[in-house]
């Protein structure tokens, strides 16, 4: 990090913004096997929210796509997911402090780095001082993050290998490959969990617009 750097705050906390802007920011996070229906489910769930009757800001962060881009110096080492997911979380964090629903569509295999965006929402920082949000989400300072494991068998995701990677990484084209050369680290407290192979798209949308309702996030 470099050093002398000072924080410029805002007094436009996530509450003064949302009341203003009357919209909520948040940050869904849908994490699972390649395969598993993440970003079909994004697309989705975006277009879902966009629309009436909820008429939200609401934008996609897509794993292959921001790897055009943003994160095209970054291939699958652990070291280079890490940062692809740090990147990302900073990402998202703006987008939901700017009172958009951010929707981010990532493997995202490790545990550790999918806490750390977590983190990052939470201690969300508007004062020179860090402000630390009490319950984690929506104190002072702290955005709404929502962990949505998109849960298939690594069987499932092979037999379905809509792009034929699992095929390449069983001949070895591909290495390190997640669920076959590379691990998946199974969310242990996801918000919400979307069984894929019992759970079309539909109803996947309409179990996390449930939720966000449940929770009086869609607003
Ligand atoms: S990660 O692990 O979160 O950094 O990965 P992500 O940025 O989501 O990128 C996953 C997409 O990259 C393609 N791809 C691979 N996935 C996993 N392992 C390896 N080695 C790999 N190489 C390329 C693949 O298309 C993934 O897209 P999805 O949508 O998950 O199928």
């Amino acid at each position: 990090m470099a050093t002398n750097i000072t924080y410029h705050p805002t007094p436009l906390t996530p509450a003064v913004r949302s009341t203003l802007r009357k919209q909520s920011g948040l940050t869904i996070w849908l994490t699972g096997l390649s395969g598993s229906g993440k970003s079909t489910i994004a697309v989705a769930l975006e277009q879902a929210l966009l629309r009436p009757p909820y008429n939200l800001h609401a934008y996609r962060l897509d794993g292959d796509n921001i790897r055009f881009g943003l994160n095209k110096d970054l291939a699958f080492s652990p070291a280079d997911r890490t940062e692809n997911i740090r990147r990302i979380a900073e990402v998202a964090k703006l987008f939901a402090d700017s009172c958009s629903v951010a929707i981010t569509s990532f493997i995202s295999p490790y545990r550790a780095d999918r806490d750390l965006a977590r983190k990052l929402h939470q201690e969300a920082r508007h004062s020179a001082d860090a402000a630390d949000g009490e319950d984690g989400e929506g104190g002072e300072g702290g955005l709404p993050f929502i962990e949505v494991w998109v849960d298939v068998s690594v069987e499932e995701a092979e037999r379905r290998d809509p792009k034929g990677l699992y095929k390449k990484a069983r001949e070895g084209i591909i290495k390190d490959f997640t669920g076959i050369s590379a691990p998946y680290e199974e969310p242990l407290r996801p918000e919400i969990h979307i069984r894929s192979e019992e759970t079309g798209v539909k109803d996947a949308v309409k179990q996390v617009v449930a939720y966000l309702d449940a929770r009086g996030l869609l607003r």
